[in-house]
């Protein structure tokens, strides 16, 4: 009579565990069936009507059906705290055979190539590339230019001025000043090349920039002549255009070189026979050089008896928009990625 209660209360226990599917219900149950208030304790309490042979044999198998009904609960507590550790693993689950995601990569800024180029081309020749400044005084920007301050060529170069004597420098040119003033020659020739922005008050449309690039290139020793020039330059203008590229000197004016050239390359889109890159005259204007004037010499403390030398300065803008066909400098500066990607 209690054994088949004791069956039935365990197969009741089987029942509602399978139906049973989070952990605090399962301890509910446990509860329910095994706590003071429960079924069981109710059975064992009813065996003191039971005689004393049956007593014992009632009591051990209520004992089994007790612990058979823990081990079932267990059981489920047990399935169901796998699962829920399966559920989250899941859940959290990486897929580590995707392919990474290739980064996007940034290209250097074409007039950043155009003058690390340069800067190779120089180096190659025992150059120094110098750094100089581009917040400039009106003494090294004009005046040891020899551009004292009524000169009329200043009105060309107006520019950004910090206070009447602090000025944004509008060419590289005043390095040349600030590295002969330096240069100690018995340690040999003074070569350098400069790199960097300069400024003017022009408004900006597609051929003009209030702020661009140059490279200033200046060479100072004993005996540097015209020739050295032409072969310096020679040489530069094919490494950037090509080795079947021709130069020509034409007289030009600048206040700080004497005499002074502007310098022109034969059109490396027709060669020479005329077409709109070179306006139809098979040349195209590059860059400005000269001889050093000798008052630029001596304003920096250089005897221009003993010694001579050549300057130049490039416009990076124009080397890369006649190298690229770009036709408006504002593309330059514009950040627009449609743009810069295309110089890889
Ligand atoms: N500084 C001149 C310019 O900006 C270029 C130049 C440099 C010319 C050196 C001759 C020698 O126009």
């Amino acid at each position: 009579m209690l054994q088949a209660k004791l069956e039935a209360l365990r197969d009741e226990a089987k029942l509602k565990l399978a139906a049973i599917n989070d952990l605090k219900a399962v301890n509910a149950l446990r509860v329910e069936m095994l706590g003071k208030k429960g079924p069981i304790t109710e059975v064992l309490k009813g065996m003191r009507d039971l005689s004393n042979e049956e007593r014992p044999k009632v009591g051990a198998f209520a004992n089994v059906i007790r612990d058979e009904i823990t081990e079932l609960i267990e059981m489920r507590k047990e399935a169901l705290e796998r699962a829920a550790i399966q559920a989250q693993l899941v859940s959290e689950e990486i897929d580590v055979t995707l392919p990474g995601r290739t980064p996007k990569r940034g290209t250097r800024h074409i007039l950043t190539q155009i003058s690390e180029e340069i800067e190779d081309i120089f180096l190659g020749m025992g150059y120094q590339v110098v750094e100089g400044y581009e917040v400039e005084s009106d003494e090294y920007n004009f005046e040891r230019m020899n551009l004292p301050k009524d000169h009329p060529a200043r009105d060309m170069q107006d520019t950004f001025y910090i206070t009447d004597e602090i000025l944004l420098r509008t060419h590289t040119s005043p390095v040349q000043a600030r590295t002969m003033e330096q240069h100690d020659f018995s340690k040999g020739p003074l070569r350098m090349i400069s790199p960097g922005r300069v400024y003017r008050r022009d408004t900006d449309d597609a051929t003009h920039s209030h702020q661009f690039h140059q490279i200033e290139g200046l060479v100072v020793d004993k005996n540097i002549s015209m020739s050295d020039l032409k072969g310096t330059l020679a040489l530069l203008i094919q490494k950037m255009f090509g080795a079947e590229r021709k130069i020509r000197l034409r007289p030009s004016y600048f206040p700080f070189t004497e005499p002074s050239v502007e310098v022109d390359v034969s059109c490396f889109k027709c060669g020479g026979k005329g077409c709109n890159v070179c306006k139809w005259t098979g040349w195209i204007e590059i860059l400005g050089a000269g001889m050093v004037h000798p008052r630029v010499l001596e304003m920096s403390g250089i005897d221009a008896t003993q010694y001579s030398g050549f300057a130049f300065g490039i416009g990076q803008e124009r080397i890369a928009m006649l190298r690229y066909g770009i036709n408006d400098i504002r593309g330059f500066y514009l950040n627009d990625l449609r743009f810069l990607a295309q110089f890889k």
